[in-house]
This record gives structure tokens, C-alpha cells and sequence, in this order.
């Protein structure tokens, strides 16, 4: 049977739910108990919308709402001026009790209808602590206008156009007031934006990035190659702002859009400081934090109430960035190993181990994939296992590593549900463990990301066979290795 409906149709449809992602779900009836499902882009639940299909599929179709005929009861007024234009939040105009009920129902469904993980109790979200200002980064793209260069973010779902910000909700009042002296900046110099479509231009990104707690503040300029601006005037105009501690530039030869390059120090401290739950951390430029300090003291929180560390505890923390898991658990564990693949993360890491003293704790670079067997020869059997991945979950041979080790327990930090859903499952297919708690924790208000922390843990009683060699791989296991060993002298 053809597709109920075509590319650029517009339809009269009401919105039922919100899928994962964001986009609004409308159903259309077929008959005979048959219905079509249709995705709609700024649709929310309750709302009657018209919109214009943009996708058709064979089960289903995409569509982007046109107008809001009847706007639905958790509708709200979105504070920011740039909504719903700009690309960097997706539905500020629904009621944040909507939006952290539909955060929960996404990861209750990816747990238990896509992982058919059923046997736990999902815990509460935990909501915001505070809905507007919450980042602790920004990255910003230079565009040109008629009358000069300036800053903004993308437009929503154009990667090719980029709106003018001049209030974001995102950030803070120093945030915005650095980004808009920087737009000044470009224009009392008159250097032109750097344009995708022709590649000319020069001023490509801007990333501002702030210790919440500590009131310092980074900035990077991106540039296209040269350079073609004066440094004092520029260390003049950032060092208005008695925050910034930290300028750096980078030169970006490429075509692609990035900001993670290598970075030249113009003027001030290579690094700012954050502090979080009485640590203090130390963060480069291209070094991964949680853009949510306020909401990553909570998570870390999670984390450590998952792990139930009694002293005694070898740790892992995989995918560690710059360390902040591990050494907030420094404390409560016998040793602390951490692995991150971002050298510069790493750099970090060791900085704040000595930064707030803690002897215990040892970090080093690999892709967890590659190096956790050598690990494990170093460090001995862990008690808990720290997994903090990025979007893919855990990639490559890191799951099969990861279960082969068999570690009692592992306290799982996901940014995304459907791969926690699908390693989560495999874990306990294959490797022995069971799902004993999960909990979201929503770091992003206005966006459709969603944190979880969950807890995994090994029946005693499994024995892995490793099918390829039909060996037995468990018990303890020690022996020497490159790593530096955090644990004291004997
Ligand atoms: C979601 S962040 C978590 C960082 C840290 N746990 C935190 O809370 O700030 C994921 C980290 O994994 C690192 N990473 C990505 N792929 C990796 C891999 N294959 N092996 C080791 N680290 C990796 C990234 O550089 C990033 O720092």
C-alpha cells in the first residue's frame, strides 16, 4: 500500500507525544484499527497543528508545523526572543514539567521496550536546579551580515545558516556580554566573517567557557589562516571583562566546522579553574567538562551513590575527561584508575589529581578498547567499573573488554538512552550482569538530551566463556605495565 500521504502536503494534525529526539508524534487513522505516524518538527503534545510533510517513508513520514492552530495546554511563553528560530533550543515553549515527564517516559521506553530490560525500578528524573543559564559553554559561529561580521548559532535544522544571538537563555550575562563585545570587536576591525559556501572570509568560531563556581572565563577565537588581527587590541577588549583569565586562538586550515584544533595561548593562564563538590579542576580548551556544572555535581552524585565505595574499592574511571568522576571518588576508594583518548584531557586529569592533592588516583591516555586488558594486568581486578562514554556508548571492543573483566559492579554515565538500552542488554545477555537501577537526570532544559545513570551489577555465581578460545576468563589477575600505580608504597 503507497504511503498515505506526500512531499509537501499540508495536513491539519494533532500531536500526541513527543518522540525521542523531540519531534511531535501525530497519528493518522487508516481504518481497520491501521494507523500512519507522522513526525512533526515544533509540534507538542495537544497542540492541533498545520503542517507541510517534508519526508515520506514507506511506515511513516516527517513534517514541520506551518502554524499552531490550537496550541495545547502545556504550551508556555519561550522567554527568548531567538526561539524558535535558533537551532540551540528545541522546545522552550513547553512547560518544563512536560519536559522532564517526556525525558523520563524516552528513557523508560528505550530501557524497557527497545532492551526489554524490565525487572528494575526506573527512578524519578531529576530535574534541573536551574532551567535558564545553566552552561558552562558556548560555542559560537561568525557570520556576515550586510553592515559586518557577527556571532550566533545555528539556525534550527540548518547547519548552512547562522541566526545573530544577542540574548541566548543558555548562557550567562558575562557569556552574552563577551560574545557581544566580540561581535564589536570584528566590526571596529573590520575583518569579515568566514563564509562555508565560498571559503572566504576570516573569523570562523568563537567558544566562551566559564568556571560557574570559580567566576573565571576562556575564550577561543577561531580563525580561518593568518593573522590578520591586532592581539593587543584584541587582549584589550577580552581583558575588559575581569573573568577572562585565558586567551587563546586557533587557526582552522580546514573546510569543516570544528573548534577542538590546536590552540596558540595569547594571553593569560593556559587553563581555568571549576570547582565542583569541593574540587578544584582545572580545563583547557579543548578538554571535555560536563556543560552543566551545577547539574554534573548532581550526577556525580549519582554516580558515587551507585558505586556504595566502603574505602577498600579499586576503581575504574573509563572515558574519565578530565578526571572529575574519579577524583570525586578519590576519597571513598582504595585506587582510582582513569582512561580518557583526549591527551589534553588527560593533561587535566594529572593537574587536578595534584591540584587537590589526592594520591590515590592515576589517569592515562588510550581508547578504552585498546588498553583496558593492560589495565587490568597494572591495577589488579576492579571492585567498580565508571563508564562515562560519548553518544556511541561503548564502542569498538570496549563492551566485550568491559564484560570480559567481569567487575562486580558498573555504574554506567549515559548521554544517550538507546545506547545505554543496547550495551545494557548485552551486558547482561552475554556478560552476567543485571540492571538494578537506573535514574535520569536532565542537565539540558530546552533541549532533547537526557542523562542517565545507572547501575549494573554481575550475578556472582556467572562464569564468562570466552567463545573464540573457550577459555574462563574471571578471577584476579595482576602483573606490570606502563601505567603509573596510584596505590601507596607497600
Ligand atoms: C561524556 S564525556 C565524559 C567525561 C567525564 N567523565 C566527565 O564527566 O566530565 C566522554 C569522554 O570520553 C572520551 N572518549 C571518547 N571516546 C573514547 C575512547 N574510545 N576511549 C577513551 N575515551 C574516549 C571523550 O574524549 C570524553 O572526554
Amino acid at each position: 500500500m503507497p504511503p498515505p500521504v506526500q512531499r509537501d502536503q499540508e495536513l491539519e494534525l494533532t500531536i500526541e507525544s513527543l518522540a525521542f529526539g523531540g519531534n511531535g508524534v501525530a497519528r493518522l487513522d487508516l481504518g481497520e484499527g491501521r494507523g500512519f505516524v507522522v513526525f512533526v518538527r515544533a509540534g507538542l503534545p495537544g497542540d492541533t497543528v498545520r503542517a507541510r510533510i517534508t519526508k515520506v517513508q514507506r511506515r511513516h513520514a516527517e513534517a514541520i508545523t506551518t502554524e499552531v492552530l490550537a496550541a495545547g495546554s502545556l504550551r508556555v511563553e519561550a522567554p527568548c526572543e531567538h526561539y524558535p528560530a535558533c537551532g540551540g533550543c528545541r522546545f522552550q515553549d513547553l512547560d518544563y514539567a512536560a519536559q522532564v515527564a517526556t525525558k523520563q517516559q524516552w528513557v523508560a521506553d528505550s530501557l524497557q521496550r527497545l532492551a526489554g530490560l524490565v525487572d528494575f525500578p526506573l527512578e524519578p528524573i531529576v530535574p534541573a536546579a536551574s532551567q535558564f543559564h545553566y552552561r558552562n559553554k558556548m560555542e559560537y559561529s561568525f557570520t556576515q551580515e550586510e553592515d559586518g561580521a557577527t556571532l550566533g548559532l545555528h539556525r534550527a535544522g540548518r547547519w548552512d545558516e547562522v541566526l545573530e544571538i544577542r540574548k541566548c537563555w543558555l548562557t550567562t550575562d558575562l557569556g552574552n556580554a563577551i560574545r557581544n563585545r566580540m561581535r564589536e570587536w570584528a566590526r571596529e576591525e573590520k575583518l569579515p566573517a568566514y563564509s562555508q559556501e565560498t571559503q572566504e572570509g576570516y573569523l570562523r568560531h568563537l567558544v566562551v567557557r566559564e568556571g560557574r563556581n570559580t567566576g573565571q572565563a576562556l575564550v577561543q577565537l577561531v580563525t580561518a589562516r593568518g593573522e590578520r588581527f591586532d592581539r593587543e587590541r584584541l587582549i584589550e577588549v577580552l581583558t575588559e571583562f575581569p573573568e577572562v583569565r585565558s586567551i587563546h586562538w586557533s587557526v582552522n586550515r580546514g573546510v569543516s566546522e570544528v573548534t577542538n584544533l590546536p590552540t596558540e595561548l595569547i594571553w593569560g593562564e593556559d587553563a581555568i579553574e571549576e570547582e565542583i563538590d569541593g574540587l578544584r579542576f582545572r580545563v583547557r580548551p579543548n578538554a571535555f567538562m560536563q556543560t552543566n556544572t551545577e547539574m554534573a555535581s548532581q550526577l556525580y552524585g549519582l554516580a558515587r551513590e551507585f558505586a556504595g565505595l566502603q574505602g577498600g574499592e579499586t576503581v575504574y574511571d573509563l572515558y574519565c575527561g578530565i578526571g572529575t568522576i574519579g577524583l570525586s571518588m578519590a576519597a571513598e576508594a582504595l585506587t582510582v584508575w582513569g582512561v580518557e583518548i583526549s591527551e589534553e584531557s588527560v593533561a587535566c586529569a594529572i593537574e587536578n589529581q595534584e591540584l587537590n592533592s589526592i594520591g590515590n588516583a592515576a589517569f592515562f591516555a588510550g581508547n578504552v578498547g585498546e588498553v583496558l586488558r593492560e589495565l587490568r594486568e597494572r591495577s589488579g581486578q576492579p571492585d567498580v567499573v565508571v563508564v562515562d562514554p560519548p553518544r556511541a556508548g561503548l564502542a569498538g571492543k570496549a563492551l566485550k573488554r568491559l564484560g570480559e573483566i567481569g567487575a562486580p559492579k558498573i555504574v554506567y554515565v549515559s548521554c544517550n538512552p538507546t545506547t545505554l538500552a543496547g550495551d545494557a542488554k548485552r551486558l547482561a545477555d552475554v556478560y552476567g550482569y543485571k540492571l538494578t537501577r537506573a535514574r535520569p537526570v536532565d542537565m539540558f532544559p530546552h533541549t532533547p538530551h537526557v542523562e542517565c545513570v545507572s547501575l549494573l551489577e554481575r550475578d556472582p555465581n556467572f562464569v564468562y566463556v570466552e567463545p573464540e578460545r573457550s577459555a574462563v576468563v574471571r578471577g584476579r589477575s595482576s602483573g606490570a605495565g606502563p601505567v603509573a600505580d596510584p596505590r601507596p608504597a607497600a
